[in-house]
């Protein structure tokens, strides 16, 4: 019996999303057009990728890689002159970024990430195995066959992005988005070549600025509702400068303006049309969050698998939850469901008496943050290096 049939997911219909309809009138360019981001990709980046691939350079390209971290480094020696005049051009914040909205979210960050963490890790990261076009592309390129490391490097994103530091000299996130914004060019020359991959695809090439955005809404904006459904203090111009971080977080990726949505109202606009009607289970996704949980289970939060797979059903709802076939745990369900909600209240200061259980959720999200400070790994950083094949097999 196959997986797929194994999982009972055989006969499984995926809704086909709708026409796109979403204005740019409601992104950061406010252009009037309606263009649809799926048929968009990233061609600077991904001819340079090419490039490095055709030269068999990228073995160079990820040991000079290792010295170039901070915002503030120089550009490494050891890479060819192509790879160093992209860089040179990308590797800066966009003309359009507003250095005080991004100090504002570095200051918010610092006090919400451990929440941000668990919605991002535990939440987010769960939801991207029941993207369908996600998961394949996961599952079937180089990091898909060893997921702790892969989640690690993830991680080293999230970490980046969330840290005091991120935009400034000192913060790693500019020099992490470019890196990533490679890696993914590096997936979309890689994957057309996985025949594997090639049978379960609908896009000519992976990781459009549509797929893009889709993480983005499953990542930022589920983070956004959370924050407020929990009742964390969240202020409108904290918001904002979240919602900011984001774009210029969106532009460093490769998206173009005329797709990074404007206001929450906007972004939430989108992600109705281009991430909820795409959602479903997939053989690769069922597997990816099998080895998902194993690898956050397994790394130094001392919760049990069942704890760890509640909160996830917690965060995603039953429905998505149900589909990954993952371990239940009653006690644990009914604890999280009545106790989460008493933690986060008393937190903020909204409620004055501590729930009994305040000390396990506590060591839960700083265990969740442990994942990230020490980027799901004993090293210090888990470094984002540029893949040069598709999964071995
Ligand atoms: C790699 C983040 C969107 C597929 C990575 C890496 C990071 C990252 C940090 C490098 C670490 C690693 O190698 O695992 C993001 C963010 C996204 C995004 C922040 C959007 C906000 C997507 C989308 C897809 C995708 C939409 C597919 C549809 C991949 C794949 C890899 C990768 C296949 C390479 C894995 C490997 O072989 O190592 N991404 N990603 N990503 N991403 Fe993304």
């Amino acid at each position: 019996m196959s997986l797929g049939a194994a999982l009972g997911l055989t006969g499984l219909a995926l809704e086909a999303p709708t026409l796109w309809s979403w204005s740019s009138l409601g992104s950061i360019a406010k252009a009037d057009a309606v263009t649809d981001p799926f048929q968009v990709w990233d061609p600077a980046a991904d001819q340079v990728a090419a490039r490095l691939l055709a030269d068999g350079s990228i073995p160079a390209v990820n040991a000079a890689w290792d010295s170039w971290r901070l915002n503030k480094d120089p550009l490494p020696s050891g890479m060819p002159d192509h790879l160093v005049s992209y860089l040179q051009q990308v590797n800066k914040l966009p003309a359009w970024a507003d250095r005080s909205k991004l100090a504002r979210a570095q200051t918010l960050y610092k006090r919400l990430s451990g929440y941000l963490f668990i919605s991002e890790s535990l939440g987010s990261g769960f939801l991207s195995t029941v993207i369908p076009r996600e998961a394949r592309s996961v599952y079937w390129s180089a990091g898909g066959a060893d997921m702790q490391d892969r989640a690690a490097k993830t991680f080293t994103f999230g970490y980046d992005l969330h840290h005091e530091d991120a935009f400034d000299p000192e913060g790693a996130f500019i020099t992490s988005a470019n890196k990533t914004r490679l890696v993914h060019a590096m997936v979309r020359n890689l994957l057309p070549l996985s025949p594997q991959f090639q049978a379960t695809t609908d896009q000519p090439s992976p990781i459009s600025n549509g797929d893009i955005l889709v993480t983005f809404h499953s990542v930022g904006t589920v983070a956004w509702k959370n924050m407020r459904k929990w009742g964390v203090r969240y202020w409108s111009a904290d918001q904002e400068a979240d919602l900011h971080a984001w774009q210029v977080a969106l532009s460093l990726l490769g998206v173009q303006d005329r797709f990074i949505p404007q206001t929450w109202k906007d972004a939430e606009e989108q992600a109705e049309q281009m991430l909820w009607p795409r959602v479903a289970p997939t053989v690769e996704g069922n597997a990816l969050a099998q080895m998902l949980l194993d690898a956050v289970a397994g790394l130094g939060t001392e919760l049990s698998t069942g704890f760890v797979s509640e909160m996830v059903r917690y965060l995603i709802g039953d429905t998505y939850w149900r589909w990954l076939d993952l371990p239940a745990d009653l006690a644990a369900r009914v604890l999280i469901k009545a106790n989460w909600p008493l933690y986060v209240a008393f937190r903020e200061g909204l409620s004055l008496v501590a729930p009994s259980s305040f000390n396990l959720f506590d060591g839960f999200v700083r265990g969740i943050s442990m994942l990230y400070l020490n980027n799901g790994s004993s090293t210090t950083h888990t470094p984002i290096t540029l893949p040069s094949a598709n999964r071995p097999g």
